[in-house]
């Protein structure tokens, strides 16, 4: 017993700062609203009761709403790089780029999903195959916010948009037109539904098998790492 008390003896460490976990969440939500708001844009399956006046603005409500929403991940976002680059207590996720070029880490890290090794001892925050997921989850980020922003300035044309709008009708050409980057705004959105499971899967998984409350500190901002034993 005393042995087993010694082996689950752990060590409270600050993986994730107040903001950082306050605008994942935020981010969570957004992206909640979005697919939400984006599947009615794509498909208006709901029509306003018929008025005789034109006050049933439920579509253009509804697009109002979902970029007021497009506004706060695009601000989440570029938030969360700031944090990323220059944050203190992000250092951890910085540390995680030099584990991702460990070949020795991926393959002791794929060993570990398979059930077939330990969980490798890491620098950083995140695991190689972590870390290189969520970089391709912010290009597709950037990706769905660069296609947002080409449809918004189609959709208003005074104050950002208006200024955009100039910048953004080259990228608009380069992704072929503007039927093509409707397509690509819902191709991202995909990737992002298809990813959204696999990462709450991944993250249960890890906070199981790892035990050190790898699901806490998204919310906490502790993990409970194993203390080295002299
Ligand atoms: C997770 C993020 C997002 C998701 C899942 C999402 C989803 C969608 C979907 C499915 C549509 C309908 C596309 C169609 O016409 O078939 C749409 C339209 C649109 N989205 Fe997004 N979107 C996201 C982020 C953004 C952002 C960041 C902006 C920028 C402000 C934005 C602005 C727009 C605009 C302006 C439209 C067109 C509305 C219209 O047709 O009148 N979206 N979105």
């Amino acid at each position: 017993m005393q042995d087993r008390d010694k082996a689950l003896q752990r060590k409270a460490d600050y993986e994730f700062s107040i903001g950082l976990r306050f605008t994942h969440w935020v981010r969570a939500v957004c992206i909640v609203v979005l697919a939400m708001t984006g599947f009615y844009l794509s498909y208006v399956f709901i029509s306003a009761a018929p008025n005789s006046e034109p006050t049933s603005f439920l579509q253009a409500n509804i697009r109002l709403v979902h970029q007021a929403v497009g506004f706060v991940l695009i601000g989440c976002v570029i938030f969360k790089i700031y944090l990323f680059f220059f944050d203190r207590v992000s250092a951890k996720e910085r540390i995680s780029i030099v584990d991702t070029f460990n070949v020795k880490l991926w393959i002791e890290q794929i060993k570990f999903y398979l059930f077939v090794g330990k969980h490798p001892s890491l620098k950083g925050a995140y695991n190689p195959l972590q870390f290189v997921t969520y970089f391709f989850f912010y290009l597709v980020i950037f990706g769905i916010i660069l296609t947002g922003l080409i449809l918004y300035v189609h959709t208003y044309h005074e104050g950002l948009a208006g200024a955009l709008h100039n910048l953004l009708r080259p990228v608009e050409a380069m992704f072929g037109g503007l039927a093509s980057v409707r397509t690509w705004h819902r191709i991202f959105m995909w990737i992002i539904l298809i990813f959204v499971p696999i990462h709450i899967y991944m993250a249960v998984f890890n906070a199981v098998k790892g035990k050190d409350g790898a699901l806490d500190a998204i919310i906490s901002g502790y993990r409970f790492i194993k203390e080295e034993k002299n």
